[in-house]
């Protein structure tokens, strides 16, 4: 994500998109948080998921794009700072890192793991769950055909990093990591209402459109996606499928071997 689009609104986010955490406990899990450790959530957001880290008296720092999210992480008592991944100053600084639903907006993911890599402890682990190979397949291809038919839109711009787990894999074993675990999840999400999914996270896609381009652009995507992402007796399905990873900094020396 870039600077325009970085800024959420808190309130909306809470509102409408709660199930970004309420969905994480197996990453924080796969994470298992311990007493002592110094560990990093990367993207903290509002903060609930470093409080949660927190209660196994690991000391939790936030970082996040968003000045929104990184206000309310601090009023909800969580040490938090407006930081990009990739301008991370840290060096050998944590035991852990950990990030839910962020890096598929990196836009620069080699760079983005060369930082995480640069400020883990030798050992320490990495823990992260975003959007893998396919994710919102159907919502990118509603965009995709919304503009095809919209030449006045200009070009689609494919916002997100969806890589395979051997894609990522690869990319963590150039620098220095041995993963431990890695996988596609197919995780159909219920959500309230397309409309309020597209207003939340589709800003970066529309960036180049008037304020009416946009009010159609979204009307248009929602009503291509009823036939496939709603159903009357479920309501509206985000297709998310997440890449969940673990994968551990080996020693320079093990690395260089
Ligand atoms: C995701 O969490 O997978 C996601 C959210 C917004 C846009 C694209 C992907």
């Amino acid at each position: 994500m870039n600077n325009e689009t970085n800024q959420w609104n808190a309130d909306c986010y809470r509102e409408h998109a709660d199930f970004v955490w309420r969905l994480a406990s197996p990453v924080v899990e796969l994470l298992a948080p311990r007493e002592g450790e110094k560990i990093l959530d990367l993207g903290c957001g509002e903060g609930t998921l470093g409080l949660e880290i927190a209660k196994s008296g690991a000391e939790v720092h936030g970082i996040d794009l968003s000045v929104n999210m990184v206000r309310k992480a601090k009023k909800q008592g969580l040490n938090a700072r407006v930081m990009d991944v990739v301008e991370m100053p840290y060096v050998e600084a944590f035991d852990a890192i950990f990030s839910n639903a962020v890096l598929h907006w990196v836009r620069e993911p080699k760079r983005a793991v060369e930082h995480i890599a640069r400020a883990l402890k030798d050992g320490g682990r990495f823990v992260a769950e975003f959007g893998g190979m396919g994710n919102v397949a159907r919502i990118v291809t509603a965009m995709r055909e919304v503009f095809s038919h919209h030449p006045e839109y200009g070009t689609f711009n494919d916002f997100w990093y969806f890589p395979s787990p051997q894609e990522y894999r690869s990319l963590l074993e150039q620098h220095g990591f041995n993963v431990t675990y890695v996988a596609l999840i197919p995780r159909p999400t219920p959500i309230d209402d397309m409309a309020h999914w597209l207003a939340l996270f589709s800003n970066g896609v529309t960036a180049q459109l008037s304020h009416n381009q946009v009010v159609q652009f979204r009307q248009e995507v929602r009503e291509r996606l009823r036939a496939t992402n709603y159903t009357d007796a479920n309501g509206w399905m985000a297709d998310y499928v997440r890449i969940r990873v673990r994968a551990v900094k080996q020693s320079r020396t093990v690395a260089q071997t």
